[in-house]
């Protein structure tokens, strides 16, 4: 650490008072997955379907995060450690304003997964593995970065040529091959309700 002078300054709001006003409990769905697996689309799904249940939450995508707040980091092993690294922390910060936050990041690392993990409070982290074989998100290719990357063009890229730790033991499990956009994202918003994140009354 570089701030050894700096002092953590009492907010008078408190997480719970934030949270209280929202009639919610702050929480991080972690999404996880290859590219292409559907991470961004499943998350998008399920902020708009808590936004309609008059919830708030806040989306962090990694293609979005990586053109602002982490422009100077590549795809090397180090740059995506600290892509997560900032992330959680960020992350860390929305869930103490009150949100429901989601982050759609590769995050191929299981150590780095755990560590965000470790930031939040008991039961704030929700690892939501986004379940998609590689042939398929290749078949998909929605950016052509596959493609790009069997001809040697991207080098580094997730399955191809860098690992990716698939999650032992995650909350949610989601396979998208077998559903439709709308299935995925209620099974994740259900998972909210029945842990008290979200009022279960609010979905019927
Ligand atoms: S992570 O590994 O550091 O978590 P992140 O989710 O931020 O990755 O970014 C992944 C996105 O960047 C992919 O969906 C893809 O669009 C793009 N990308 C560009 N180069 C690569 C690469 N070498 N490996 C994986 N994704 C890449």
């Amino acid at each position: 650490m570089k701030t050894e002078n700096t002092v953590w300054h009492e907010q008078h709001i408190t997480k719970a008072q934030r949270a209280d006003l929202k009639q919610q409990k702050p929480c991080l769905l972690w999404y996880t997955g290859l590219s292409g697996s559907g991470k961004s689309t499943v998350a998008n799904a399920v902020d708009a379907l808590l936004f309609k249940l008059g919830y708030h939450s806040y989306l962090l995508d990694g293609d979005n995060v990586r053109h602002g707040l982490n422009g100077d980091l590549d795809f090397t092993d180090q740059a995506r450690v600290e892509n997560i690294r900032r992330i959680s922390e960020v992350s860390k910060l929305f869930l103490d304003a009150g949100l429901i936050v989601s982050t759609a990041f590769i995050s191929p690392f299981a150590q780095d997964r755990a560590s965000a993990r470790a930031k939040l409070a008991e039961g704030e982290f929700i690892e939501v593995f986004i379940d998609t074989p590689i042939d398929i998100c290749e078949q998909r290719d929605p950016k052509g970065l596959y493609k790009k990357a069997r001809a040697g063009e991207i080098k580094d890229f997730t399955g191809i040529d860098s690992s990716y730790d698939v999650p032992q033991s995650p909350e949610i499990h989601v396979h998208t091959a077998e559903k439709s956009i709308a299935e995925c994202a209620e099974q994740i918003v259900k998972h909210l309700a029945e842990q008290g994140f979200i009022s279960a009354a609010s979905l019927s």
